[in-house]
């Protein structure tokens, strides 16, 4: 989703705009923009919709020299994908220019008035009328200018802002979006997003709502005094290295992210997870009788599959809710409440709302979160890092079977600090353990998935059908088939099918179905049945060994078997092969799958 950046120093900004642009690129965009001040404070503005070197193009064969300056990609809410509507925005004189990332919810109404006053607008975009805004009360004085206009600004924001009429800074502002200032040597950075400025800036300040700040090329006028951090990056490789995709990189990868999370936390002797993350909180743990968890997409079916690993091992009520819908359906918590967020990025606006509420209410939050530093870690109270690497992709895959895993180790610390004997704890840790092997086992299969796709690339609706722990799989694999491929698929419990969706079974119509040798495997055969008796397609995930599958169905996926709680950190793995082989032949963006963000922070 959008992305800003800025510079103030003594180098050229242009390249280093450029570099951040690329680096916020992996976030989803759809055209992109900067504006540079030479040391006489003319502003050049580029702008391009489409890929970043569309920008780069424009950008050759210009002088586009200048020691300040700021950038934005665009990923389009307000207004369709044009150059025009790409940001920066600036008023009527062309003296303001602005990158916003976020929403204002108030736009409308603000641009009838400023429009009576005499001001014209070029973009259908929220975000012009910030700039029309800090126009209207500009006096020569940038800060007051952006501080009176946000007063009347409802929504959510990051903005930088610089002004050829006050020159020599940029103005910064936030409230719900992320914004960072990265310092340098003799220079500022702004940024969504840490990576963008990793190789310029050791240390950073994180924004905080409501704080506007004035950046100068030797001063930053922090409002609050506050130490900057350390800058933490995610270690991990951000290249393609042997593969044609990230996707197919990340898939094939799961192995060692998984083992990454379980590195230090599983004490199999005591049959234990060690969650250095939950020690300020262990005790408060000890007490809770109800977990909330709030998530959105993959994600929040992480957080279902939760739902049955949490019941069953930890005996703690669990709910899960869509981050989107946490807050507006009035959840009813208590000092016994643990609100949950699971979010690869840290950044998801609908999950950190979830988040929010909860702290309004004076509810423990946890966070089981990827992106080391971002806000969902530093908003919660305590929390897990999957340590997963980067996650590049669009379409989440490593950073799902890492929450699933680190899930489990939650179930496992919180079951054994109750109930849980020493000898099924010992048992879930010897089964974690021995998943990373598993994982490069059930990864040979590739080929035939590839196979499969081939086979099966046509059709133009699936359905995925699970039970139990593999009911939230089918609904994560029937995701990643839409948003890679396009094809319509819906995931559904295997037995609810005959409670509507039945009816649209006939030859033209497949189902993949979950049915590993688990406790609901007699009732998935029986759903099979009932599919394969309307003449549906069905290709079934299965566990190694067995045969029998192969008389009912069209094609098995074999799975290695393993405790039933851990299975959908297996039986996910074909899925998201064959989502992306499916896409791949398909002739699919894999990695930026349309209309899609990696970064949701809007709500
Ligand atoms: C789908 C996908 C999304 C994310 C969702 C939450 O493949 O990646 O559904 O899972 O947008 O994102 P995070 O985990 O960053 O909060």
């Amino acid at each position: 989703m959008c992305g800003i950046i800025g510079y103030i120093g003594k180098k050229q900004a242009m390249p280093i705009l450029m570099d951040g642009l690329r680096k916020e690129s992996y976030r989803g965009y759809d055209s992109s923009g900067i504006v540079v001040f030479d040391a006489q404070n003319n502003a050049t503005c580029l702008k391009a919709v489409g890929k970043l070197e569309n920008l780069e193009n424009k950008i050759q064969g210009q002088e586009l020299k200048g020691e300040i300056g700021i950038g934005h990609v665009r990923w389009a809410t307000h207004g369709e994908v044009t150059e025009t509507n790409a940001h920066p925005h600036t008023g009527c004189q062309e003296n303001i220019f602005v990158v916003h990332n976020g929403i204002i919810e108030n736009y409308r109404e603000i641009r009838e008035k400023l429009i009576e006053k005499g001001h014209k607008f070029v973009s259908e975009t929220d975000t012009e009328v910030v700039a029309h805004l800090v126009e209207h009360f500009f006096d020569g004085n940038l800060e007051d200018a952006v501080r009176k206009a946000l007063k009347l600004v409802k929504g959510a924001y990051a903005l930088a802002v610089v002004a050829k009429e006050d020159p020599n800074k940029i103005v910064v502002a936030k409230l719900s979006s992320p914004l960072i200032i990265g310092i340098g040597k003799d220079e500022y950075l702004v940024a969504s997003d840490q990576n963008a400025i990793a190789p310029y800036a050791k240390k950073i300040i994180t924004l905080e709502d409501n704080e506007v700040v004035t950046i100068t090329p030797d001063d930053l006028c922090i409002i609050k005094e506050r130490e900057p951090e350390d800058l933490e990056i995610e270690t991990g490789k951000t290249e393609k290295g042997k593969y044609p995709h990230f996707m197919l990189k990340e898939i094939m990868e799961q192995a060692d992210s998984i083992e990454m999370p379980l590195k230090g936390r599983v004490r199999f002797d005591q049959g234990l997870a060690k969650l250095g993350g939950l020690d300020q909180v262990s005790d408060k743990l000890k007490d809770i009788e109800r977990i909330n968890i709030v998530a959105c997409g993959t994600a929040y079916l992480a957080g279902l599959t939760a739902e049955y690993m949490l019941e069953e091992y930890a005996g703690i009520p669990c709910e899960v809710d869509f981050g989107s819908e946490f807050r507006y359906r009035k959840p009813i918590l208590n000092k016994k409440t643990v609100v949950l967020a699971i979010s690869q990025s840290g950044e998801t606006a609908d999950t950190l709302a979830g988040i929010k509420e909860a702290k309004e209410k004076g509810v423990m939050t946890l966070g089981i979160v990827n992106a080391v530093g971002s806000t969902i870690a530093r908003e919660t109270d305590a929390g897990i890092y999957n340590h997963a690497g980067p996650e590049i992709g669009v379409a989440s895959t490593k950073a799902f079977t890492s929450q699933l895993t680190v899930l489990a180790l939650l179930a496992l610390f919180l079951g054994r600090q109750r109930q849980m004997s020493l000898i099924t704890g010992q048992n879930i840790a010897r089964e974690l353990l021995n998943i990373p092997a598993l994982i490069r086992e059930l990864l040979k299969s590739e080929a035939k998935i590839k196979e499969l796709a081939e086979k099966y690339k046509n059709y133009k609706n699936f359905f995925f059908i699970g039970r139990k722990y593999n009911f939230p799989i089918a609904c994560e694999g029937a995701l990643k088939l839409k948003e890679i491929s396009y094809i319509h698929a819906e995931g559904y419990s295997g037995g609810e099918m005959k409670h509507g969706p039945i009816a649209l079974i006939d030859e033209s119509f497949p189902t993949i179905a979950l049915c590993p040798s688990d406790s609901v495997y007699e009732k998935m055969v029986s759903n099979i049945e009932e599919i394969k008796a309307r003449k549906g397609p069905v290709i079934a995930i299965a566990t190694e060994g067995n045969e029998k599958i192969k008389e009912l169905v069209d094609d098995v996926i074999y799975i290695p078997k393993t405790l039933e709680m851990l299975t959908p950190i297996l039986s996910v793995i074909p899925l998201q092969l064959f989502a992306y082989y499916t896409g791949v032949l398909n002739k699919c963006d894999v990695d930026k799958p349309r209309n899609l963000a990696k970064s949701v922070t809007v709500e």
